[in-house]
């Protein structure tokens, strides 16, 4: 039986207030707290903030009463204990009763739903990859790192939001960690070379964020610093191009010019053939969907990742797995709400032959269940930043104790 479910305002590594959801069951307790995005899907669940006068209008106060006054005392008076995950998850739809959580909050639900699922793991004293995934649940994930930042994640001009590295080619995940955390400091080296001091500031996610305007530019750092770290054969590169944040009036402004959606399906392939690209994300706009296919289509051998398209949500990517738009899905928990639904997504993904890459959001906390359900998924990939800044860490870090928990049983995904 679930005893106390209780919310709180706390600030997340932007300094906005969020959700944090303490949940008691008989013997369990599980801490949730809720992350946020920047350049968000416009088909996301609701993120629920109260516009007055506190935190320049970003408190989150009413979804914080909507866990203490509604959803809490509703879900203990009906009885569903910890262990009922789709349950609670069902419960609190039908409570909210709109197709994007709008009622309540998917923040206020998140909160809920994840605090659950660890007060549910602490009952039965396992880890939470463990109660999630179950007792065969053994796949660390490959890194996606973002080392080097542009987009709405920066102060510069670079269009592209996310320059990620990713260690496929270590025989584990702690090895590949350290992989990266060496090409993060020859890439602030080169950088600092290069345009000055300055170019070593970071943006969102602890990526760099130097003055650059050129996808080039940015792309050629990177070959430097694997060129200095010599794991140019382990370490592939991933842009994540966020590219409805630089879509204006019908064409993509990127690099000084104005390219069409048939144009940018070039630009990629031309970047694919000249660098070691292995990953690209969002490369269009969240609607074209046909840009995406012919992209997909374009590039076989390249993972196209799809996040605000789909937005982990069951329904569009329902779509894009009709039209071939892309291979893979990004999964984010606070763009559906629900672990359920989350874990619903990932199943429709690998069922249709789509790698699934786990995600944090540009605003983060010290809660690292992502990791957890990172593995539980048996996702391929997690991208939660550059290997600093400790609420990106914060995963990472916990993905080297599960490892380490694993033991000779712990493999490494392939991609
Ligand atoms: P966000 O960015 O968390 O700011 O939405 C992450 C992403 O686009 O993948
Ligand atoms: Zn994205």
């Amino acid at each position: 039986e679930i005893e106390n479910i209780h919310a709180r305002e706390i600030l997340d590594s932007r300094g906005n207030p969020t959700v944090e959801v303490d949940v008691w069951t008989c013997c369990g307790f599980g801490r949730a707290a809720v992350p946020s995005g920047a350049s968000t899907g416009t088909h996301e669940a609701l993120e629920l903030r109260d516009g007055d006068d506190r935190y320049g209008g970003k408190g989150v106060l009413q979804a914080v009463k909507n866990v203490n006054d509604v959803i809490g005392p509703k879900l203990i008076e009906s009885g569903i204990t910890a262990l009922e995950q789709r349950a609670v998850d069902n419960f609190m739809l039908a409570l909210d009763g709109t197709s994007h959580k709008s009622n309540l909050g998917a923040n206020a639900i998140l909160g809920v739903s994840l605090g659950v699922a660890k007060a549910a793991a602490d009952e039965l004293a396992i880890p939470l990859y463990q109660y999630l995934g179950g007792v065969n649940t053994t796949t660390l994930p490959v890194p996606s790192l973002n080392v080097l930042n542009g987009g709405q994640h920066a102060g510069n001009d670079l269009a592209i939001q996310e320059f990620m590295i990713l260690p496929k080619g270590a025989s584990c995940f702690s090895e590949g960690l350290r992989m990266a955390a060496e090409t993060y400091h020859a890439l602030g080296k080169i950088l600092r070379g290069r345009y000055g001091v300055g170019a070593t500031n970071v943006g969102y996610e602890g990526g760099y964020a130097p003055p650059l305007n050129k996808t080039a530019d940015a792309l050629d750092s990177l070959m430097s610093a694997l060129d200095a770290t010599g794991y140019d054969k382990e370490i592939g590169i991933g842009m994540d191009a966020a590219a409805s944040s630089f879509f204006e009036n019908g064409s993509y402004a990127i690099d000084g010019k104005k390219l069409s959606g048939g144009e940018m399906v070039d630009f990629y392939a031309d970047l694919v053939s000249t660098y070691p690209i292995i990953l690209i994300e969002d490369p269009f706009e969240e609607e074209a969907f046909g840009d995406f296919a012919a992209l997909t289509a374009r590039l076989p051998g390249t993972i196209i990742v799809g996040d605000d398209i789909y937005v982990t949500n069951v329904q569009r990517l329902a779509k894009g797995i009709e039209m071939k738009a892309t291979n893979a899905l990004l999964l984010k928990l606070n763009q559906i709400g629900t672990v359920s639904e989350a874990f619903d997504a990932a199943r429709m993904a690998f069922r249709n032959g789509f790698k699934v890459m786990a995600s944090h959001r540009s605003a983060e906390t010290e809660d690292s269940a992502l990791a957890d359900v990172t593995v539980a998924l048996g996702a391929e990939m997690l991208k939660t930043g550059a290997p600093a800044r400790s609420e990106r860490n914060a995963k990472y870090n916990q993905l080297l104790r599960i490892e380490e928990a694993l033991g000779s049983a712990a493999s490494y995904a392939r991609i």
